[in-house]
């Protein structure tokens, strides 16, 4: 069952040199019980397309396409009602999580105010429960965030973003400033989270594709504002298809034995502008197997495998 079904979301950014195009004509869809991870290097609009269903702030602003959240399309509701909706039906732990408490409040005051804003009850003996399934002690309910260690802070975080049981949580790059047993450590948390029901479906965001590959079901490949391929986890990292998926993973240090023989040297050149992004597909000009019609027109999607397809020209199924 889809939770939340995106169809050609446009966001774009105001600025004085024109519109930055970040999420330009994005499909897909979250189901009940997966982890879908997003992928893609710095500035591809992964923290774009996440923030937009939370927290859309000027100047970024809704271009085009529709977000449907349980039957209800998102990109029509006014500010309040969107405030209405975050926490309890999609939650966010944003990158840089741990600085995202406000830093003027009690832990406890955040939590309470979080609480009653959404017309609940405190229930304290839930909170201590949630505190602990991140091993925080409940003294740090009297602390304010400055008093936290920056891996605590993002942990109370955790429990501020999942309070209200949200259905969809999506975590935007928790893992990335942390060293590889942390790293373990936060998504063993995450899945507590999954495994306990408190949250449904989940949206993991990292440029990192082995991290994704220890939790991901699906995965979804972003480049400069655009889906290339996305697939089931498993069958991305083992057969990547499309030449820009192809080139993240032969990258990964582990994957370099077993791709031995593949492995590209790199993609020379970098991600086009967004303010004014190349016709045909965006990855023509790194692209080592791109022809004259990629450079003109849009690449169509193919169905490469089961649950599994890819926006490219020059894919042979
Ligand atoms: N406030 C803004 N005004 C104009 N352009 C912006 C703004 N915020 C982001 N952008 C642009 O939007 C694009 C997508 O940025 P975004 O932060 O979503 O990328 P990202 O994939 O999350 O990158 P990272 O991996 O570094 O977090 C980039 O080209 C960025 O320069
Ligand atoms: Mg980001």
């Amino acid at each position: 069952m889809d939770i939340l079904k995106v169809n050609d979301l446009k966001v774009y950014y105001k600025t004085l040199r024109g519109s930055v195009k970040a999420i330009d004509g994005v499909t897909f869809t979250i189901r009940k019980g997966e982890v879908l991870g997003i992928a893609g290097e710095s500035g591809c609009g992964k923290s774009t397309l996440v923030n937009f269903f939370v927290l859309p702030k000027e100047p970024m602003y809704h271009a085009g396409g529709s977000v449907i959240l349980e039957d209800i399309d998102i990109t029509k509701l006014s500010k309040n009602e969107l405030r209405k909706i975050r926490y309890e039906k999609i939650s966010i732990i944003p990158q840089y999580s741990m600085d995202a408490l406000s830093p003027t409040k009690k832990i406890k005051v955040i939590i309470k105010d979080i609480i009653r804003e959404h017309g609940k009850h405190v229930d304290h003996t839930l909170i201590e429960e949630r505190l602990s399934m991140v091993n925080l002690s409940k003294k740090v309910l009297d602390m304010y965030p400055v008093e936290l260690s920056g891996g605590m802070r993002q942990r109370a975080t955790m429990v501020v973003s999942t309070l209200l049981n949200p259905k969809v949580l999506i975590a935007d790059e928790i893992t990335s400033a942390l060293d590889v047993s942390t790293q373990k450590f936060v998504i063993e948390m995450l899945m507590g989270f999954m495994d306990r029901k408190i949250v449904d479906s989940m949206i993991f965001i990292t440029h990192d594709l082995s991290i994704l590959y220890q939790i991901a079901t699906r995965v979804m490949v972003l480049y400069a504002g655009k889906v290339v391929e996305i697939g089931p986890m498993e069958e991305v990292i083992k057969s990547p298809v499309h030449p820009y998926t192809k080139a993240l993973v032969y990258s990964l240090p582990e994957m370099n034995v077993r791709f031995k023989e593949k492995r590209l040297k790199g993609i020379p050149g970098h991600p086009p502008h967004l303010l004014n992004p190349p016709a045909g597909c965006r990855f023509h000009d790194r692209c080592p197997v791109a022809r004259e019609r990629c450079q003109e027109e849009e690449p169509p999607l193919v169905k490469v495998g089961e649950d599994h397809y890819v926006y490219c020209w020059e894919v042979k199924v």
